[in-house]
């Protein structure tokens, strides 16, 4: 027989799936299709290393509360291992995260405290301050920080590195990410610039995130920051898990061109995937003219489309922000 000893067992090992119509290059692009993961996302894999790490150390303790800031996938992935592992979950989400987000974050039993988006990192009612103070608050909780906490990464440098750099056989020339906290591109990237240092990492940004001038001048520039309707990518904040040296480019998208772009990934490719996604091919159409058609691109979809079944795949939604 051939089983998993429960769901948690088959996070990782998600297929590479070439794009065949909707690249602008002769380059082999190919997706790390993450919504194979259980929590359909690659936040499974983060979750999963730093609960695993908290235990071990001693920060998470039998009976305990996860407590987390998160746009929902993580969310997903920690309520999923928090399931197995007898942990109750409260996550604090901004008001622009989708609803799909929030009601599947209560469908896996997680108590979801909802903030607004457009306050200041500092100002008390951001979801980064709330999820702060109600760690402080709630006895015998974790608050488990995935902005600064190292084994986000970490999962990234021990699974979706190697993982890349066995499917493709080593022969991957640049890896496309979508920013967040930035686990997943600095723990990937670690591991497969220590296999080959000539590996371009790119990373993806929005219009109204601080992290391309960040990374270009050393300045965070407040005036680079304003509210964007793309989901997932792009800060107000410099996460300590971004490793701005290992990146060696970042791109910007429109809010516009990454959502047109993850509707054509579903309607020409029949890969739904969210909004990060779109934004990171759209990416590499934008950088085409740095690719050959020898190289190989692999660029990383974060989540599933059916977290926005509400928006991006909802025409009125689109029309409403000028996007159709
Ligand atoms: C949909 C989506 N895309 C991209 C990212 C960015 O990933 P990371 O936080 O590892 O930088 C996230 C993170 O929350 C996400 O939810």
């Amino acid at each position: 027989m051939e089983y998993f000893n429960n769901i948690i067992e088959t996070i990782g090992n998600t297929p590479l799936v070439r794009l065949n119509n909707v690249m602008e290059t002769d380059a082999l692009v190919l997706a790390k299709v993450e919504t194979f993961n259980p929590g359909h996302s690659i936040k499974d894999r983060m979750a999963l290393k730093m609960i695993e790490d908290a235990e071990k150390d001693g920060r998470l303790k039998r009976g305990s509360t996860i407590i987390e800031g998160t746009s929902g996938n993580t969310g997903m992935g920690l309520a999923l291992v928090a399931i197995q592992k007898g942990y109750k979950c409260v996550f604090v989400l901004a008001d622009k995260q989708s609803k799909e987000k929030m009601d599947i974050l209560r469908a896996v039993g997680a108590e979801v405290v909802v903030c607004p988006t457009n306050v200041e990192p500092e100002d008390p009612r951001s979801y980064y301050s709330v999820s702060k103070r109600l760690a402080e608050e709630t006895p015998n909780s974790w608050f488990v920080n995935q902005y600064d906490n190292p084994s986000n990464a970490i999962a990234h440098y021990e699974s979706t590195g190697p993982e890349i750099w066995e499917q493709t056989d080593g022969k991957v020339t640049h890896l496309v990410v979508g920013v967040g906290t930035g686990g997943t591109i600095s723990g990937t990237a670690k591991y497969l610039k220590e296999k080959n240092p000539n590996i371009k990492i790119w990373g993806i940004d929005t219009y109204g995130s601080a992290f391309k001038k960040y990374h270009e001048t050393g300045e965070f520039d407040e005036k680079e920051i304003y509210p964007y309707i793309t989901e997932g990518i792009g800060e107000d904040i410099i996460p300590s898990n971004v490793d701005f040296g290992i990146i060696d480019h970042f791109e910007k998208i429109t809010d516009k061109d990454g959502a047109i772009m993850a509707r054509r990934l579903s309607y020409e490719e029949g890969i739904m995937v969210g909004y990060s996604a779109g934004s990171a091919v759209v990416g590499v159409n934008q950088l085409k003219d740095k690719l050959t058609k020898d190289d190989i691109v692999v660029v990383i979809f974060h989540d599933h489309g059916t977290r926005y079944v509400g928006k991006l795949f909802n025409d009125s939604w689109m029309k409403q922000h000028g996007f159709l």
